[in-house]
């Protein structure tokens, strides 16, 4: 772990790299970008090992993730070619502005603190610093307390890249400091660092939030994803997909995403054939060793983890739900679980349960199942199973998520694309190109005198 005075000499080396990180040349951020997604490829299975080691991920996933992260570096070195090139406006559409000509470009708004997760603790640390290298904004990256050592990886690969000139980056561009939590409201309030992108949760996010008025925070927080299957997705392989889809993204790293699918919300008329499908596609998860190259299900990420989620279920099975399959912890794992008819005032209803628990309820029709989804404080991801155009765009109108994804599940993310949440699953926008725009600012420059 690094000392007060490393981490005091990273800020300070992140503060002063600002004007000359800005000015390194495109290419050079671009192959330096490029250099990590290539090891990050060439070394796949090692490092999905160290990810499901760190966390309990199954090995399955953990490839899934590096394979992402090799996307998000790739993404960012396409990016990092393509960014700033300016915009040019005419002014003369005004008596005023005669013979002007406004050109906008984007500058850093400072050094960016990035503070990430155990759940995806490769590709979320991807996600706060490739885009923040293709911006060329210096960024001080802290992994969670659990799972620094991917974060770590990517400081070596980052570090590789430093070795040849082509794709060297100045000093204090990045650092990754794996330090303990208590302490960071030091960092939180250190004022040479005045963006913070957060992904975590709720309580720690918002209260960064408060913490810093002035300062620009991203936060990317908790969700209770809803998968809602309307009346038109009814045949027989519509159900099977349905089905399918929400068991593997309930259970996915032990439910533990933000974007896992934690509500089914479905329409009578298709209900009673969908549930039995979804309990045996639940119970078909194999759980059991991560390291298992069979293993769908693995451990939560600690045995505390797995309590609090007993507990929630247990809750809500006092309270009158039923449990259709599922219920059982043993150490830190937790079965994948089924309820039906879970009222509406226990805790796994209000919250997010960040584990393999899924829980079902009957709507009739359209706008019970969109109000449904939106009768929760998070707005993360919805999916929608329908086949119907005008549905697909009621639903992009009605849902109040950040995201909505016709035909499949809540979970599904593509790593280019804007990721991010409203209500309390946080503010601001994540995605490569999203989070160079989040840490960077527009400043126009007017040329006067122009024939234009
Ligand atoms: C998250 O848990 O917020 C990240 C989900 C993902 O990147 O797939």
């Amino acid at each position: 772990m690094p000392s007060d005075a490393q981490v005091d000499e990273a800020v300070a080396a992140a503060h002063s790299a600002r004007d000359e990180f800005a000015a390194t040349p495109a290419h050079q951020r671009a192959a330096a970008l490029d250099h990590v997604s290539r090891r990050l490829r060439e070394r796949t299975e090692e490092i999905a090992r160290l990810i499901s080691a760190e966390n309990g991920k199954p090995l399955k996933w953990a490839r899934g993730e590096v394979g992402r992260a090799v996307s998000v570096f790739r993404f960012a070195a396409e990016e990092a070619r393509r960014f700033n090139g300016g915009e040019a406006q005419r002014l003369d559409s005004d008596p005023g502005g005669q013979g002007r000509l406004a050109i906008t470009r984007r500058f850093p708004k400072g050094a960016v603190l990035g503070i990430a997760p155990f759940n995806f603790p490769l590709n979320l640390c991807a996600h706060k610093i490739a885009p923040a290298i293709a911006a060329g904004v210096p960024i001080i990256l802290k992994p969670a307390p659990a799972t620094p050592l991917s974060a770590l990886m990517i400081g070596e690969l980052l570090a590789e890249a430093g070795t040849e000139a082509k794709s060297e980056l100045p000093r204090g561009a990045w650092s990754i400091l794996p330090v303990a939590n208590d302490r960071m409201p030091a960092l939180v309030q250190d004022e040479r660092l005045p963006v913070i992108s957060f992904t975590g949760s709720e309580q720690v996010g918002f209260s960064i939030m408060d913490s810093v008025p002035r300062k620009h925070c991203t936060l990317e927080l908790g969700g209770n994803g809803a998968a809602v299957v309307l009346a038109d997705y009814a045949s027989d392989e519509d159900l099977d997909w349905a089905a399918t889809r929400i068991a593997t993204f309930s259970n996915y790293q032990g439910g533990q995403s933000c974007i896992s699918v934690q509500r089914v919300i479905a329409d009578a008329s298709v209900y009673d054939r969908l549930v039995p499908r979804i309990v045996a596609a639940v119970e078909a998860q194999v759980t059991g060793d991560p390291s298992d190259d069979a293993t769908d299900v693995g451990p939560l990420v600690s045995e505390d983890a797995a309590k609090r989620v007993e507990a929630w279920v247990d809750e809500a099975v006092e309270a009158g739900a039923r449990l259709l399959t599922g219920g059982k912890r043993d150490g830190a794992s937790y079965a994948p679980t089924v309820l039906a008819e879970v009222p509406a005032d226990v805790t796994l209803y209000c919250e997010e349960v960040f584990g393999p628990v899924l829980t079902l309820q009957k709507v009739d029709g359209e706008a019970a199942a969109f109000a449904a989804v939106n009768d929760a404080k998070y707005g993360l991801q919805a999916g929608v199973f329908t086949h119907d155009l005008q549905t697909a765009f009621r639903a992009h109108r009605a849902l109040e998520v950040g995201g909505v994804i016709i035909g499949d599940v809540p979970s599904y993310r593509a790593d280019q694309m804007p990721y991010g949440g409203v209500k309390q699953s946080g503010v601001g926008r994540e995605g490569v190109k999203f989070a160079m725009d989040d840490y960077t600012y527009e400043r126009v420059m007017v040329l006067t005198g122009l024939s234009l």
